[in-house]
């Protein structure tokens, strides 16, 4: 039987993994913390550049770290970042996440003055393009 998600450990972990964000544009940290299916935990925090296009998000470092790792299924995933109301990913994020998600796979949305948000992969993308679309993906 899968373990209960320890919600709080892993926001802990994202607040932490925040503290590394590298961020001297946007002065605007952000931390991600993902457990996967096995259990393992991943984490990631934004990456600025000089040109600012190549900037990633906490999210997808996270999700990439996991990936890099061979892990392959998100069970579930915290950000957090110093935001008025609870950090809403970009829709860069999103793709990915679902990339490597469920539509229920559960979402914690955090600030620093503890406003959180519960939500799924789902629900932050509806409708999203998957490999489903692609008639010869495996
Ligand atoms: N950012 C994230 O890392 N995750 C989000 O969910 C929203 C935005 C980063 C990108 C950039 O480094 C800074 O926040 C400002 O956009």
């Amino acid at each position: 039987m899968k373990q209960e998600i320890d919600w709080n450990a892993l926001k802990e972990a994202a607040l932490a993994a925040r503290q590394e964000a590298y961020v001297p544009y946007s002065s605007f940290a952000v931390g991600a913390a993902i457990l996967d299916e096995e259990g393992f935990l991943f984490t990631g925090c934004n990456i600025e550049n000089a040109s600012y296009g190549l900037t990633n998000c906490a999210e997808r470092t996270a999700v990439f770290s996991m990936v890099a790792k061979g892990s392959r299924k998100i069970q579930a995933i915290a950000v957090v970042a110093d935001s008025p109301t609870a950090i809403s990913p970009c829709g860069a994020c999103r793709q990915v996440l679902a990339e490597f998600s469920q539509a229920d796979t559960p979402v914690l949305l955090c600030n620093l003055s503890e406003d959180t948000v519960q939500t799924t992969v789902g629900d932050l993308l509806p409708y999203g393009f998957s490999k489903h679309d692609i008639t010869h993906a495996t």
